[in-house]
């Protein structure tokens, strides 16, 4: 790791803030931002409370701030009461921003529906009572399994308005994948849509709901409401089987918003962790809510005359915190987009910025690294070709941005004008965690810069001790925050055991690796376990050995991430089959099932990208897997590790040849 580390760190190139978004910043100035910090250190709880009493509406108000009697199960402002769909609608209804636009929906072939915060809160309330109606109360689960649509915004804050907790799965997830989530949470209603539409092609949602339920053990299901996307083909199951537009018709559009506890569950996300099984990672409702609107007034510094594009799907915690949540908290004007940035051209983002005149742009290093290649390439699809002097800030979240892609994006996509915000955070820290300040903060290429005041990031060593500037370590949160995760749903120990590991003192444990340079500026390098990034997407190496051994042909497989210049990461497999070493034909063959299979196992997004044969794997005389060394052939170089403790070296070789 420390060579990697070293060559990071020769970064000189430093960007002081720009004097007129230091101007009239939520935080301006390092002083402005120094000071918050230390309000924050000085008097966690007195800080905490007042954001919370001054930016929610509370309909009970909170005499607790933090609870740390069971930690690491901590609650926050324990004995308030709210609505989160209240704090992103209602709250407007009164003011001028009810007939402003919040959403300006662009759908993949291009057609633009805009609604308005007031018709938004209309949709959201008639399609509540619809659910009501169905007879689904306060404390169930739903499955939302929907593509990007305001109908999906919709079905997250009708959950949200009756307190029904929801758990969104990614359209690109298979149908094993979704009766995995829908078995786990408890669900008792799914809300689908008949297909979705990405780059040209339409995809099927709603039979794969049918085929998820059709595996078993999903009795509790009784609704499945499906929104018309396309009016493609579906089967229907009647009494189970609902459309969306049929279930909120002849609703009010009026519907009381359900008053929860401040820590009830606002949704349940599942996320990749180091074992084969993905995670219910649970947030509670007013913590998470109050850090989502914080990040989008200190991060993005949301102004009313903002238009604001997060191109995350909801089906991500970026779109639930970027979409669903803060945003609408916010009162802001947002673009929904249901393509691809490709299609019809990898203009298209360029194209939407200019268009809608967007103001602050969120995207993830992989769409830029993707873009950028294409840009260089075909000049018209570049950058430059449009208008895009409306951008005052740009973002990037989901993985390291390399400092290329960082300058690539600050000269071509911000003209040089607007900070480019590498904001580090994970599904279970609910927003930002570190991230710079537009109107405060010196940049650095590459660099995700310092901690939001409150958040006590720290870089420590196995014992639980802070490693002194330049040295990498394990990035923990010394302090909880009111965002962060509350359980693992339905299981608690696995929640201590990943986060809050005995040997770090307390410290909730990110899972990635990092350090910090000499003017304390974090720098991450990447995952410390079996967690993959690949395009920005977190995978588990275990989930995806799981899949490839359930196929029959396979004896054995281990899986590495190895670097990738477009998706950050690349999955590649180590596969041993039953059957003899397949060569030439037969093995591309058995390479392209094998790659299928994981689709229809996990989703597209887990195929691995090479898969190589061997008679067996590298493995220490005790049976262990030397991952180590199969990420270093994984990247086709030569292994000068020792590998004298190996039961079986040769077999290096055999792998490397396979490529
Ligand atoms: C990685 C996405 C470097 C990191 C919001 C983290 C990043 C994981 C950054 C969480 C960043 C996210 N720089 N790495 N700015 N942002 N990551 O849960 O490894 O999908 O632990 O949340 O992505 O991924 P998740």
């Amino acid at each position: 790791m420390s060579n990697e580390i070293e060559s990071v760190l020769i970064e000189n190139r430093v960007f002081p803030p720009f004097e007129n978004l230091v101007q009239g910043a939520a935080i301006s100035g390092m002083d402005g931002y120094r000071a918050l910090c230390e309000q924050a250190d000085k008097n966690p709880d007195e800080f905490w409370a007042s954001l919370a009493r001054e930016n929610l509406n509370w309909t009970k108000p909170f005499s607790t701030v933090l609870d740390e009697s069971e930690a690491p199960f901590y609650r926050w402002f324990g004995d308030g009461e709210l609505n989160v769909s209240a704090n992103c609608l209602d709250k407007h209804l009164d003011t001028p921003t009810a007939d402003k636009t919040a959403l300006i929906f662009e759908s993949d072939d291009g057609k633009v529906t805009k609604i308005t915060y007031r018709q938004l809160h209309a949709r959201v309330c008639e399609f509540a009572n619809g659910i009501k109606a169905l007879g689904h109360k306060t404390g169930e689960r739903a499955i939302i399994y929907m593509p990007m649509s305001i109908e999906a915004v919709v079905a997250m804050q009708a959950c949200a308005r009756l307190g029904i907790i929801h758990s969104v799965v990614f359209g690109g997830f298979s149908s094993k994948s979704l009766h995995e989530r829908t078995l786990d949470v408890g669900a008792t209603l799914i809300i689908t849509a008949d297909e979705q539409v990405r780059g040209g092609k339409t995809i099927p949602l709603k039979s794969a709901v049918d085929e998820a339920l059709g595996m078993g053990g999903c009795e509790a299901v009784n609704h499945v409401i499906v929104y018309k996307r396309t009016g493609g083909q579906v089967a229907w199951q009647e009494g189970r089987d609902l459309w969306m537009h049929d279930v909120a018709a002849n609703q009010s559009g009026d519907c009381t918003p359900v008053a929860v506890n401040a820590e009830h569950p606002l949704f349940i996300l599942y996320t990749s962790g180091s074992t084969g099984k993905p995670k219910g990672v649970q947030h509670a409702s007013a913590g998470f809510l109050l850090w989502a609107l914080m990040t989008v007034k200190w991060t993005f510094d949301a102004k009313d005359s903002d238009v604001f594009w997060c191109t995350a799907d909801v089906g991500w915690v970026t779109g639930h915190t970027y979409i669903t949540y803060g945003p609408l908290a916010a009162g802001l004007t947002q673009v929904v987009f249901e393509g691809v940035p490709t299609y019809p051209d990898a203009g298209r983002f360029w194209e939407m910025i200019q268009r809608h005149k967007v103001t602050v742009f969120y995207t993830a290093p992989t769409a830029i690294r993707s873009l950028t290649k294409a840009a260089e390439s075909s000049p018209d699809h570049h950058p430059r070709k449009y208008d895009m002097s409306s951008l005052r800030i740009i973002g990037s979240v989901g993985e390291p941005i390399n400092p290329e892609a960082w300058m690539w994006y600050f000269k071509n996509v911000g003209g040089e004008r607007c900070p480019v915000l590498d904001t580090w955070w994970q599904t279970e820290t609910g927003a930002h965690m570190i991230t710079p300040l537009p109107g405060a903060t010196p940049l650095k290429p590459g660099s995700c810069t310092l901690p939001l005041p409150g958040i006590a990031a720290a870089i420590v060593d196995e014992a639980g001790e802070e490693v002194g500037r330049g040295k990498g370590g394990f990035l923990v949160i010394k302090r909880p925050w009111p965002a962060m995760i509350r359980t693992i749903w339905g299981d608690p120990e696995r929640f201590k055991k990943s986060y809050f590991p005995p040997e770090l003192k307390g410290h909730y444990l990110a899972g990635d690796g990092a350090q910090r340079d000499q003017d304390d500026y974090f720098w991450i390098m990447g995952r410390i376990d079996d967690v993959l990034n690949v395009s920005g997407h977190r995978l588990g190496t275990m989930e995806v050995e799981s899949a490839l051994v359930s196929h029959e042909l396979v004896a054995e497989a281990a899986v590495v991430g190895r670097p990738d210049a477009t998706t950050g990461e690349a999955v590649v497999a180590f596969v041993v089959l039953k059957q003899a070493l397949p060569e030439g034909e037969e093995a591309a063959d058995i390479a392209r099932l094998l790659r299928a299979w994981v689709a229809k196992e996990i989703g597209p997004i887990a195929k691995p990208k090479d898969i190589r044969f061997g008679e067996n794997l590298p493995k220490t005389r005790s049976g262990k897997i030397m991952r180590r060394l199969l990420r270093v052939v994984a990247k086709g170089e030569a292994v000068t590790q020792d590998v004298s403790t190996l039961e079986n070296p040769a077999i290096l070789d055999q792998l490397s040849q396979a490529h």
